[in-house]
């Protein structure tokens, strides 16, 4: 090589390495100062992102369902902007709010027994009822001279297995109602449960002070079973469901362009409340706005129930994907399953022009391979079964989500106890009830913070102003269809007590 040629290569290859410094120190500069650089606009320096969704085991327990652990970059910052704004903007003034409100509600209230009756027996607690009683419910009725003809019970038994602070009582129970017809129910009695799952003495109306405490005992668990055990069930599993429908579909298939209005934020939600120090799964007393009376491990332990089920209590049984749709038929899922109906008739329409093609096929089976009863063959996987899924996520998403929250909140604040600081009456014996020595200021105040900022519903996204960006005109015009026909079911409630359609939102998103 002459010495020209030598040169020439050896300016090409510095040229080239310079070329190279130089795309590099671009796309820092695109990375640290967002200055323009057009290579950087059309695409990542990654081909696939580090931060989509997908399931995994939960860190927390084997017994829980599978977690998502990873939310995309973009989806942070919304939930940041939105969700975790609201939060700390409710932890720094709401007790401004409190104030007044406890001067004039410093305590507890203990319900009379038809509305105490009407909570268990005709809200969303009745998701903790069964008709089945096991031979410790029959032998303690028959001890006091009662048949256990037509007699149900709402059983608040996992609760027993709550660590307390110090100072603090929560405890299970057992609440037994007579059937009277027509879905009726009368109170029969209430019997503490230990943490051996052993019964106590059966208290009745007649049992003055005791019955009190009885009765506060009970809803007290109400409404840790429903924080930890039954609403979870609308939550957690559905993640890894959202995470794959993120993950293995592009944006633009109907499939993902279908649920993206009922997917959104629900899986930073869940990740915070799962997984952050300071939300309400773990419970830090430090923080003031903390309201419950055990410590974290104890009190995942519920969720464990809610996802695995507590054997030998059918009020709960593992969990499967669609298991509301088999549950106690009660006026409440009557309410809930006209939205069901609506949303699958949408649903097939949608559908119709959807190919159960290799794609599909395999969102079906990475869906049924993270989530129990989601299927199990993709032999017999069709249109109608791609309707039911989706149909299902569809309404677990927005109604169930929003009208279980709606129910709940209904309660009056001073019926929903989540500390209680006198024992639970195991017996008979005389004891005093004041409804003072309940609780404390500080106990109250948290139960005020906990109400306002993970109870009260905080709707972002209405249900009936739903948008699915379809293109299609036939599709946009099913888009409306799909409303007028939520507005028509929601017209048909006459006497409706449950949430109305302008209180659903698209997904659960507080
Ligand atoms: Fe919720």
């Amino acid at each position: 090589m002459s010495t020209r040629q030598s040169l020439r290569q050896s300016l090409q290859i510095g040229s080239h390495v310079l070329n190279g410094f130089l795309h590099t120190a671009r796309v820092d500069l695109y990375r640290s100062r967002k200055i323009p650089y057009p290579a950087m606009l059309k695409s990542g320096t990654v081909r696939f992102k580090t931060d989509n969704p997908w399931p995994q085991p939960s860190p927390i327990s084997a017994n829980m369902p599978y977690a998502v652990l990873h939310v995309a970059g973009d989806e942070l910052k919304e939930f940041l902007a939105t969700i975790v704004a609201r939060f700390e903007r409710q932890v720094k003034f709401s007790w401004l709010s409190a104030v007044p409100y406890l001067k004039g509600r410093p305590h507890l209230d203990c319900p009379d027994d038809a509305t105490f009756t009407r909570y268990l027996t005709q809200s969303v607690y009745t998701y903790f009822m069964t008709d089945t009683l096991d031979d410790a419910d029959r032998e303690l009725l028959a001890k006091n001279g009662i048949s256990p003809e037509s007699v149900h019970k709402s059983d608040l038994t996992p609760v027993s297995t709550v660590d307390t602070f110090p100072g603090l009582y929560c405890t299970g129970s057992v609440c037994y109602f007579r059937e009277t017809g027509d879905g009726n129910f009368d109170i029969v009695g209430i019997t503490m449960v230990d943490k051996q799952f052993q019964l106590g003495d059966l208290l009745t109306p007649s049992d003055g002070n005791s019955w009190l405490r009885a009765k506060m005992r009970v809803l007290q668990g109400a409404t840790y079973l429903s924080l930890f055990v039954t609403h979870p069930r609308c939550h957690f599993p559905m993640d890894a469901v959202i995470a794959v429908t993120k993950t293995i579909l592009p944006d633009d298939h109907p499939i993902p362009k279908l649920l993206a209005p009922h997917m959104y934020l629900q899986l930073p939600l869940d990740y915070s409340v799962l997984h952050i120090k300071n939300g309400p799964g773990y419970n830090d007393p430090l923080l003031y706005y903390t309201a419950f009376s055990g410590k974290g491990a104890s009190q995942y332990r519920l969720f464990e129930y809610s996802f695995a089920g507590l054997p030998g209590h059918p009020a709960f049984p593992p969990y499967t994907f669609g298991y509301l749709l088999d549950t106690r038929k009660t006026d409440y899922l009557a309410y809930l399953r006209g939205y069901h109906d609506v949303i699958l008739g949408f649903v097939r329409d949608v559908v119709a022009d959807v190919d159960i093609d290799d794609l599909v096929l395999e969102w079906f089976r990475q869906c049924a391979h993270y989530t129990r009863g989601f299927g199990t063959s993709d032999e017999t996987f069709d249109k109608e079964q791609l309707a039911d899924r989706l149909a299902m996520i569809i309404w677990n998403c927005s109604v169930v989500h929003s009208a279980d929250h709606r129910e709940f909140y209904a309660i009056p604040m001073e019926h929903k106890p989540t500390r209680l600081r006198i024992p639970p009456p195991f017996t008979k014996s005389d004891c005093t009830f004041d409804e003072k020595d309940l609780t404390q200021v500080d106990d109250r105040l948290r139960h005020y913070m906990w109400h306002e900022m993970y109870v009260r519903p905080w709707l972002l996204k209405k249900l009936v102003d739903v948008d699915y960006a379809f293109t299609e005109p036939t599709m946009q015009q099913a888009n409306r269809d799909f409303i007028s026909a939520l507005k028509a079911y929601d017209t048909s409630l006459t006497s409706n007590e449950y949430a109305p359609l302008a209180e659903l939102a698209t997904s659960i998103q507080w």
